[in-house]
């Protein structure tokens, strides 16, 4: 598709759509519960339809009229072999979390994927599934999909965690909530991670303990359905924030966005850079705020350590800024950047340089110099929503020409009104 380029400024009010992690586990939560949950404000995006369909596939039934999503949980218990394979379209987070369910149930189920999914290692959820009990085989040493999942009775696992994974840790945490009772599973992580699984399980009623990055779970757990309201995915705020900040006279208030601060390293970045952020209100129950932004002079900085896991879909976007801000921006210690729906150290790296921006990639992340103007390009998502959306506002700043998004539909993985909010920013300046 073509993008639109030369904005004059983006200005206005949003609500962010739910946040993805947050939905999925809504949909996982409400099925393995008993009874029947609620959810509000959920994000209806391709991965979360795929989570959606592979629990209806095993005959829970869900119901959405449009506001509500009513999920009529089953317990594991109740949970069915599905008829046919499990797609799970471009989704890591379907695939890892649901391995966890599956790998204690007592049937054979197969999970696929698109491409980009396919070419995912799954090896760091099944060598840990099967410690616990499960069969589970994928394709090549990487135990790539397509999974077949024997699953059945597991056993509690001590483990310590070889990468900074939510995935890994919430399919572990759902696998030993399948153990026997009495078991208690220690999982320790490399660094802390989305605390999403950890904090729902306590909202249904399960019992965990966290002490740092240490998490105990006892097994033979019965969870009780509750009511779930998804606060906005900061995720995907993060393209507007950083849209706020670099194309010259914008001011965007963010409304309903997620301040878990397991995922709010992208605002610690900003503010570090200059950023003009003020939050008008905070709802600390729902983790929630309202978040004005504006253009503003920024400088670079370096990104690594423990900030990684707490902004690691936000880097795509996180380079775009850099190219614009004062001097030079290092990212490091991001090599799982390289296994997401793409390698995106090498696609960030190579479509921004496409538009003329100055990137160094390295083994675990780039060196972006600053202050550098962009051209038209032709870029291709190659499937990954995150490159489509950093590119749209690329675009913005870029003044002549003629800007192609190649496979831009991967945008509605995660955000099928992206373009939508794109032009009701745009069209107030
Ligand atoms: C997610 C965890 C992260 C993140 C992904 C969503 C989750 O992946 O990149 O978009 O919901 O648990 P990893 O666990 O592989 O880091």
């Amino acid at each position: 598709m073509k993008l639109k380029i030369d904005s004059r400024g983006l200005r206005g009010e949003l609500k962010v759509p739910g946040d993805k992690s947050i939905s999925h586990r809504s949909i996982m939560f409400g099925a393995i519960a008993h009874g029947t949950t609620n959810v509000r404000d959920i994000l209806r995006g391709e991965d979360v339809i795929s989570t959606m369909n592979a629990f209806r596939a095993m005959g829970v039934e869900i119901e959405d009229d449009g506001e509500l999503i009513k999920i009529h949980g089953t317990g594991f218990e109740g949970l069915k072999q599905p008829k046919q394979k499990l797609d799970m379209g471009n989704s890591g987070t379907s695939t890892r979390l649901i391995s966890g369910i599956l790998a204690g149930l007592p049937f054979e189920s197969t999970l696929f994927g698109d491409d980009s999914l396919s070419k995912r290692p799954m090896d760091r959820i099944a060598q840990p599934l099967r410690m616990m009990g499960a069969n589970i085989t994928g394709q090549t040493s990487r135990d790539l999909p397509p999974l077949v999942i024997k699953g059945g009775k597991l056993s509690a696992i001590d483990y310590q965690l070889p990468v900074a994974s939510a995935q890994v840790k919430s399919s572990l945490i759902f696998a030993a909530l399948q153990t026997p009772k009495g078991e208690v599973s220690k999982i320790v992580e490399k660094e802390k991670t989305r605390s999403h699984t950890e904090e729902m399980l306590i909202q249904f009623g399960g019992e965990i303990a966290v002490s740092g990055q240490t998490i105990l779970v006892p097994g033979g757990q019965f969870l009780i359905a509750c009511d779930v309201t998804v606060p906005g995915d900061i995720s995907s705020a993060a393209f507007w924030l950083v849209a706020a900040l670099i194309v010259p006279n914008s001011e965007i208030v963010l409304k309903n966005v997620g301040i878990n601060e397991t995922r709010t390293g992208i605002l610690d970045v900003i503010s570090a850079m200059g950023a003009e952020l003020e939050f008008l209100e905070q709802d600390d129950v729902a983790k929630s705020a309202t978040i004005r932004v504006r253009t503003s002079q920024l400088k670079g900085c370096e990104i690594s350590g423990r900030l990684i896991p707490r902004l690691i879909d936000e880097l795509p976007i996180i380079a775009l800024l850099a190219t614009q801000a004062q001097g030079q921006t290092v990212i490091r210690d991001a090599e799982e950047l390289k296994v997401k729906e793409t390698d995106r150290i090498a696609v960030v790296a190579d479509s921004l340089s496409a538009m003329g921006a100055d990137i160094q990639p390295t083994a675990d992340g780039m060196v972006i110099q600053g202050e550098t103007p962009l051209h038209a390009a032709t870029v291709n998502t190659l499937g990954d929503h995150r490159i489509g959306m950093m590119a749209a506002i690329a675009s913005l700043l870029v003044s002549s020409g003629e800007m192609i998004l190649e496979r831009a539909e991967a945008i509605n993985t995660s955000y099928p009104s992206f373009f939508d909010d794109l032009e009701r920013l745009d069209g107030n300046s």
